[in-house]
Parts: C-alpha cells; structure tokens; sequence
C-alpha cells in the first residue's frame, strides 16, 4: 500500500540528516530540493504490478525532467512521455529507448516529427493536420514509429481550468462530437495510424470523469476497428494511450483515490483495456512524483508587526508558481523546523504570511498559518513539491535554482542529483 505522502517527521528526519553531512550541504544552500528515491520506485512498481506486463508506462517528463532522476527510472522499466523536442532529447540523453518514448505536443515541426519518424519514437498526433503532414513526411522516410492520435472525448472540464483539457473547447486532440466519421475515415486512409491517446487532466478531475472520458474514446477505438475489419483492413488499432492525470494528495490526511483504486476502477468500466486487444501506454507524471519531493527554504527574516507576521524565505514565485499565481487552485502544506532540522513544537502559536524573496507583491506561498513560532534561521518544509515545480522554474530576478538531493529510505547517505545553479551558469543563461 503505497503511503499518499510523507510526513513531516519524515521530512524533518531526513533534513536533520542531510544538514549534518557537510559535503551535501553548504551555507550557500539556503533553498535545498529534496526527493525521496525510495517514493518514486515504489510507486512505479505500483504502476507497473496494476497494468498489463507490455504496457510501456512512458512517464510525463514535464512533471520532473532531472537527468539523473530519468536515468534511475529508466532502470526500473519504464519510458518517457515528451511534449517538446527538447523533453525528447533530454529523454534520449537520460537513455530512453526510442520505442519507449511519446511524443505528444500540439505544435509539432515538420523538422520535429521527420526527427522522430527517423528515430523511431512513439508520436500522437493532435490534429487531422499533422496526420497529415506525417503522412507526407512517410512518403519518403522509412520509420519504425508507432503511431497514434489524440481525441479529446469532450466530457467536461475538473476543478483548475488551466490544467483541463477535456471540455468541448480545448487546444489539444481532435473533439470527437462532430468529428467521428472524419476519425474513422483517417484510420482507414492511414495504415500506419493504428494507435489512439486520450489525455483528460492533471489534478482537479473527478476520478469518475477520468473513466468517462477514457470509456468514450475506447468505445471509438473499438467502432474503428469494426468498420476497419468491415473493409478486411490487416492491421487494426492495437495500442490504447490513457495519458496521465490521477490526482495525488497535497493535504496530509486526506487520501485520492488510490492507483490500486484507479486501476480497479479501469478494469470494471473499461475491460478491454485489460483484455490483450490493446497494448496500453500511460502517461503519470504527477503521480510517480509530486509526494515524492520536499523543498527545505531557510526563514531569512521574520517581519513582526502588530497585527501580521512575514516570514520571507527563499523559495517563491519561482519555484511555485501555480501556488503564487492561482493560490485558490493550488495547495502545498508547510511545516516548520529549527536550524538544525528539527521539528518546533510549542503551544505558542502565532499566524504568518510566507513570502518568497522576489520583486513582486504576489509571490506569497501562504497567508494566514499557523506555525509555532518561528525566527531567522529556521526552515519551512514545503511539502508535496515532486511534479511540476522545478520544471516550471521561473527565472525572474535570475535567482539560482536551488540544488537537488536524493536520498532513499533507511539509508543515511544523500546524493547531489543536481548541483545548485552558479554564477556563470547564470551568466550562460542570459548572455
Ligand atoms: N500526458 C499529457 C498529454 C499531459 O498533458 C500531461 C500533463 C500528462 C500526461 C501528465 O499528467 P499528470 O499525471 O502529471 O497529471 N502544474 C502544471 C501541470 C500541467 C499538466 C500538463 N499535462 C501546470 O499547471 O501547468
């Protein structure tokens, strides 16, 4: 049973830990991104014992695209899911087999997809354009790609607006409503087309809304297939993406649905996924990622006036972006622990704004917390910060990013997966 999240006295162990070990961390180290090795293994064992042995579980890169992270999981069995060429070349770089690799994204080159035609990489489609334009480019280059497009099944938008991706008007996939026939005349004009990708959001969807969606576009997998072995077709569609978007628990205590659950849940509304008709690809990110990592941000100064307490600390805007921008959407749980790592405790408690330390009046990560009280050179542990942070990394005011350290569970030792950003790094970056 895999844990939703960690807690904070595993945090606070671990940090305790990793403060004492002076070649892991400096003074310069004032925010330190930390990820639990042994999460990210669990849950992609998880994932790989609750779908089909062939399933090619091609892990959303843009949740975490740490090269030394890619490698590791790589090691475990499962691929890569890119949204960009350069996620596809970090893929290559982390050793990614091509027929591991998806490559999704609605703004493909010709340039793009002639690379990953040659390459042998796994592309879905977005639009009836770019089948188009790759059956143009096969005209003349020899590709062992697998090839599949994406629908949108058009059943409704979750909770965060800008992470759903299934209402009736969205920027990814083909809307099945009023396109069916048009699908179906593609699949049959394409030989090559023989995979079909359905992605419904990240975070914020109703699980059931999820199966819905999926259920749509399977039903359509299954009406192609008929009207293909109708017209004595040899080759049918044989690969189902189901793409990502399980939402995790970024509040300690309260537990989403399982992956064990989801795949129940799969299995009774969609058998045929689980049947041997398909080969299945999936595509977590958030999953695999977000309760697996930590940020330690040192408390650099406590502002007290009469009626507000600001904690100013070193990570903000930049690297929690969602947090700052759609506070109302997005939630990460902070616990505060002193110089040495340790938990406070006490009953005093006071209410604190915690900012970041950028040049913006909104780069706030919480209002109105409660926390033991707290002073220069303590730590908040930010909690649940695995997916979708460091990856959206903004640069504003050119602060550097903060170093990355692995640890696995029961072992004393960390391991630098990447070191913090320097000077000329930084000047490499701007010039
Ligand atoms: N597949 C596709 C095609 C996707 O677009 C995504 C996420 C995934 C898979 C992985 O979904 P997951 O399992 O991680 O939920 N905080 C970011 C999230 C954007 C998610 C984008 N797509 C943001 O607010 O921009």
């Amino acid at each position: 049973m895999i844990k939703p999240n960690l807690s904070s006295a595993e945090m606070s162990s671990a940090f305790c830990k990793a403060l004492k070990d002076k070649t892991t961390i400096n003074p310069d180290d004032t925010a330190i991104v930390f990820y639990n090795l042994s999460s990210i293994q669990e849950r992609i064992i998880d994932l790989q014992n609750l779908f089909p042995q062939n399933t090619i579980h091609a892990i959303a890169l843009k949740a975490n695209p740490i090269t030394k992270i890619l490698s590791r999981i790589k090691g475990s069995g499962v691929g890569a899911e890119v949204a960009s060429l350069p996620e596809l070349h970090l893929a290559e770089k982390a050793g990614f087999a091509p027929e591991t690799i998806v490559f999704d994204s609605p703004c493909k080159t010709n340039a793009e997809i002639e690379y990953a035609l040659k390459s042998g990489i796994h592309i879905n489609a977005d639009s009836f354009d770019e089948l188009d334009r790759i059956g143009k480019i096969l005209e003349t280059v020899a590709s062992e790609s697998t090839i599949g497009v994406r629908i949108n099944p058009q059943v409704g938008a979750g909770t965060i607006k800008s992470t759903s991706v299934a209402g009736t008007i969205s920027k990814f996939g083909i809307p099945v409503n009023h396109n069916r026939e048009k699908i179906i005349a593609y699949f049959m004009k394409y030989d090559w087309l023989r995979a079909i990708h359905v992605h419904i959001d990240s975070q914020g969807c109703p699980v059931p809304l999820i199966i819905d969606g999926i259920r749509k576009v399977l039903d359509l997998a299954i009406e192609v297939n008929e009207e293909l072995k109708r017209h004595s077709h040899q080759s049918l569609v044989d690969t189902f993406d189901i793409g990502g978007g399980l939402p995790v628990s970024y509040h300690p205590g309260i537990n989403p649905v399982s992956m064990e659950q989801y795949a129940a849940m799969l299995k009774t509304s969609c058998s045929e996924l689980f049947n041997g008709q398909f080969r299945l690809i999936t595509e977590f990110g958030r999953y695999i990622y977000a309760n697996s990592g930590w940020v330690a941000s040192k408390v650099e100064y406590v502002k007290r006036e009469s009626d507000y307490n600001i904690i100013i600390t070193h990570v903000g805007a930049d690297l929690l972006l969602r947090k700052c921008y759609n506070p109302d959407d997005w939630y990460h749980h902070i616990t505060v622990v002193d110089k040495a790592g340790r938990l406070k405790t006490g009953t005093d408690i006071n209410k604190y704004m915690v900012a970041g330390p950028l040049c913006f009046a909104g780069d706030v990560i919480a209002m109105d917390l409660e926390l033991p009280v707290t002073e220069e050179g303590d730590y908040i542990l930010i909690h649940n910060t695995g997916a979708y942070t460091l990856s959206m990394w903004s640069r504003y005011n050119s602060r550097q990013m903060p170093k990355v350290i692995g640890y696995a569970d029961g072992n004393d030792t960390f391991e630098i997966l990447k070191e913090r950003e320097s000077k000329e790094d930084l000047f490499e970056f701007w010039s």
